[in-house]
């Protein structure tokens, strides 16, 4: 079973996904991290990131996986996630990621992770590109402001919050404008408004729709889920 989450920077996908999957006993693929692991060996290599075959070769040299436990694996070795996680990295990951070369290259990456795996993933396009046919499919808003607070919180950015908000929206512009699989709203996708909303409200909220998954850990009997005997973990 595929569940696909999409929305813009800071949203909140990677928490939710992250609970999601550990509820359920799903795998989880988080897609930006590979476009970042491709953006910063690129920058690493000196490579520029508008050299689409360039760029590209390194999307498929890095050979991405993830293992049992979900994490990003490249040749084989765990990726250092903390290397990832900042906004310059973000930056270099969305300027690859308008690159339809390296897109086909992760995004065949991401099938063939979903075809073995039972998996709960989020990124831009995880909904309309990757796994149009996923079970459920999810889009989280919120606010710019919402948004930078979250990630001010999250990264040990020098960037103040105004900058960051700054820095936010123009991702999300590249992302939205580009051509080759803009982040947009799938037609069947859920849209979960998370501004005031705990990550275990939002939780919640994606739980209400999927109800209870068969082979998964009993969630309901756990009180993992609304209706169950605990209010959340
Ligand atoms: O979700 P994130 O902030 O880690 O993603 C980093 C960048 O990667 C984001 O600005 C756009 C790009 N991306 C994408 O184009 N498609 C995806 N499925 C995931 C991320």
């Amino acid at each position: 079973m595929i569940i696909a989450i999409d929305g813009p920077a800071g949203s909140g996908k990677s928490t939710v996904a992250q609970l999601l999957a550990q509820r359920l006993g799903f795998l989880m693929l988080n897609t930006g991290a590979m476009y970042r692991a491709v953006g910063v060996t690129c920058l690493s290599q000196g490579v520029d990131l508008q050299d689409s075959a360039a760029c590209s070769q390194i999307a498929q040299d890095l050979d991405l996986e993830v293992d049992r436990d979900g994490r990003l694996l490249s040749r084989g070795q765990v990726v250092d996630m903390d290397g990832l996680i900042g906004e310059s990295q973000g930056a270099a990951a969305s300027r690859v990621a308008k690159l339809p070369q390296v897109r086909t290259v992760l995004v065949k990456a991401q099938q063939r992770i979903g075809e073995r795996w039972d998996l709960v993933t989020e990124g831009r396009d995880t909904t309309t590109v990757v796994f149009p046919r996923a079970e459920y499919k999810f889009f989280l808003t919120a606010s710019l402001e919402e948004r930078a607070k979250r990630r001010h919180g999250q990264v040990t950015s020098d960037l103040d919050l105004k900058r960051l908000a700054e820095e936010i929206e123009r991702r999300d512009r590249q992302d939205s404008e580009r051509e080759a699989s803009p982040l947009s709203q799938a037609e069947d996708a859920h849209v979960i408004h998370t501004d005031g909303l705990t990550i275990e409200q939002v939780v919640d909220r994606l739980f209400a729709v999927i109800g209870p998954v068969s082979g998964a850990p009993d969630a309901f009997s756990e009180g993992l889920m609304p209706g169950g005997g605990q209010s959340g973990e």
